[in-house]
């Protein structure tokens, strides 16, 4: 009886004088695993460079934020439905502090527009998928050479012919790769369209707007 509650109590000794440090160990591993690769862990679609590659089952599994409806006429530079979609814990997030959180993905899906007469009226709908535009927030700069990145986000265009590999290698670009000069007039709501958003425009906090 003797011997065995002293077994139990060098054990329970043993445990304690190991527990503290094989913690602080299994932390400090935590953390430079952390810090050699804050970059890779940031953003499942973000790579150490700063290569932005689109999200994939957006339409499956994120929440749809909102649509535009871009008429084709001689003044439209990107006509067609635009269809937004947020990553779910970015929504969450935005609900709570009114803010796009660190890591927040926005895709933009811009598809033809069919239209035609239908039982509830005469009605307009997405058809064929034409570009794909992504935003990444980026709250700590972490990317100050690579020119696909500005203003907190990084900026990213795939295309059919390029689904997987961005074709913005500076967001300040010409034609549809100039995101820098078309959002401007969302400035001051975070580069965002945020009016646009009916399921989070309630909850922005924004200075000016
Ligand atoms: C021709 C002007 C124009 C260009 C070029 C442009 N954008 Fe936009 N973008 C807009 C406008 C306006 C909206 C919202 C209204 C709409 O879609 O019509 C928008 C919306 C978006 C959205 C949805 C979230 C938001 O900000 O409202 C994303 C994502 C986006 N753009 C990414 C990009 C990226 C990335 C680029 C560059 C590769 C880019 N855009 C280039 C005008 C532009």
């Amino acid at each position: 009886m003797q011997t065995k509650t002293s077994l139990a109590a060098t054990i329970v000794i043993l445990a304690l004088s190991w527990a503290p440090g094989a913690v602080a160990e299994q932390q400090q591993s935590t953390s430079r695993d952390a810090t050699a690769s804050t970059k890779q862990s940031f953003s499942p679609f973000v790579d150490a460079k700063g290569n932005i590659t689109r999200p994939q089952s957006f339409r499956e599994d994120w929440v749809h934020i909102g649509s535009w409806f871009v008429v084709e006429d001689d003044q439209a530079s990107g006509p067609g439905v635009h269809d937004v979609y947020a990553d779910p814990s970015a929504v969450k997030a935005f609900q709570a502090e009114g803010k796009w959180p660190d890591g927040a993905v926005l895709v933009k899906e811009i598809r033809s527009i069919e239209e035609g007469p239908k039982t509830t009226g005469h009605a307009q709908w997405a058809g064929d998928i034409g570009v794909w535009f992504v935003m990444v927030r980026d709250r700590h700069n972490r990317f100050p050479d690579n020119t696909a990145w500005g203003e907190g986000w990084g900026w990213a265009l795939f295309t059919t012919d390029s689904p997987n590999t961005s074709t913005t290698d500076n967001w300040k670009g010409e034609g549809f790769n100039n995101c820098f000069g078309c959002h401007v007039p969302a400035k001051n709501t975070e580069w965002v369209f945020i009016e646009g958003y009916p399921t989070v425009r309630d909850a922005a906090k924004y200075d000016a707007q």
